[in-house]
């Protein structure tokens, strides 16, 4: 994990204590330490910006995030400008950057860069990890003993594996769903710390989740249809989505796109895997029923997943 992101580890570290009356005095060495980090950092964001300036204007602790995880797509030309930000969350923020010479078909694109302790954020990480292979910044599985146990024993070396791992599977299911004709994003690369890939909107608006937008029921049956469509390509593909619902699916000119995948897991490995998928095939009906359908979720869900001929685990309670 590179400085900046201890840093924010360290803020988080910081403002956890500051809410603990008992923890409120941070030792005077680890206060040294963290402005020394601090410098350091912003001293190496000075350096790039230097190279590259942004007509998004960024808070200070941002900016030296952002800058620090767009280097790579800037020096490679994949990325010339960040316009916006779409949206910042705990795991998450992503912009919307003018596409570079590298991606001549695009004129915008979308980068999500990852939050560094978005590990400890993700409700219940273990239950999606369970049975999955740990993936390498390349997208391969991780196999060397000292990084297993490195992942195994959560040491900072590796949690930085860890973090690495999800960023690689929602890269890796993105680029398989696309190419499987999935709706879903075009994912063009990925860095340390962010993934690049088809920006769903255009330069005055990113398109609004589907939970935000209110369909007549005609298209509503469409949209409905299309969604099991895609459930069944993932399944198809040996994916679950996992956190599935109005909330992760793009409307945008009448068309849906999923997104959100770092959290998948293997309907044939995961031992919990007919309970995600149920979860994610009823939060994806109780949007369509809200808009005026009538449907069995349960009985979705079963369907589905019988008609790929999965084996059915021992369900074990989802929190
Ligand atoms: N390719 C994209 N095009 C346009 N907007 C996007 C795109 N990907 C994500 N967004 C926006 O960013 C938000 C957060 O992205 P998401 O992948 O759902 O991350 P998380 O929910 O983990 O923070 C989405 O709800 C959506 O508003
Ligand atoms: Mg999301």
């Amino acid at each position: 994990m590179n400085q900046l992101s201890e840093f924010f580890e360290e803020l988080d570290d910081s403002a956890d204590e500051a809410s603990s009356h008992a923890q409120k005095r941070v030792s005077q060495r680890r206060e040294s330490q963290k402005r020394e980090m601090e410098a350091k950092l912003f001293i190496r964001a000075q350096e790039i910006s230097r190279e590259f300036q942004f007509t998004y204007k960024a808070a200070r602790f941002e900016e030296a995030w952002l800058l620090d995880s767009l280097v790579e797509f800037a020096e490679q030309e994949w990325v010339s400008d960040v316009l916006r930000k779409v949206k910042g969350g705990k795991e998450a923020s992503v912009y919307l950057c003018k596409a570079g010479p590298e991606i001549p078909s695009a004129e915008w694109v979308a980068v999500k860069v990852y939050r560094p302790q978005m590990l400890r954020n993700l409700r219940n990480d273990a239950m999606y990890r369970a049975d999955r292979a740990d993936l390498d910044e390349r997208g391969h599985q991780v196999t060397d003993k000292r990084q297993l146990r490195a992942m195994h024993k959560k040491t900072e070396y590796g949690r930085e594996l860890l973090h690495q791992s999800w960023i690689a599977y929602e890269f890796t299911s993105l680029q398989m769903l696309h190419e499987a004709g999935a709706d879903v994003p075009v994912p063009y690369t990925m860095a340390n710390n962010a993934i690049l890939m088809e920006f769903i909107g255009d330069e005055a608006m990113s398109a609004p989740a589907l939970s935000e937008v209110d369909l007549e029921k005609s298209e509503a049956v469409t949209l409905f249809e299309r969604v099991m469509r895609n459930l069944d390509i993932l399944l198809s593909h040996d994916r679950i989505h996992g956190d599935l619902s109005a909330y992760n699916i793009l409307y945008w000119n009448g068309d849906i796109t999923l997104i959100d995948f770092p959290q998948v897991v293997s309907p044939k490995i995961n031992r919990n895997a007919f309970k995600i998928f149920s979860r994610d095939v009823i939060r994806v009906c109780d949007y369509f029923i809200k808009q005026g359908m009538k449907l069995d979720p349960a009985k979705i869900a079963d369907d589905l997943w019988n008609s790929r001929g999965f084996p059915s685990f021992e369900p074990q309670d989802l929190e």
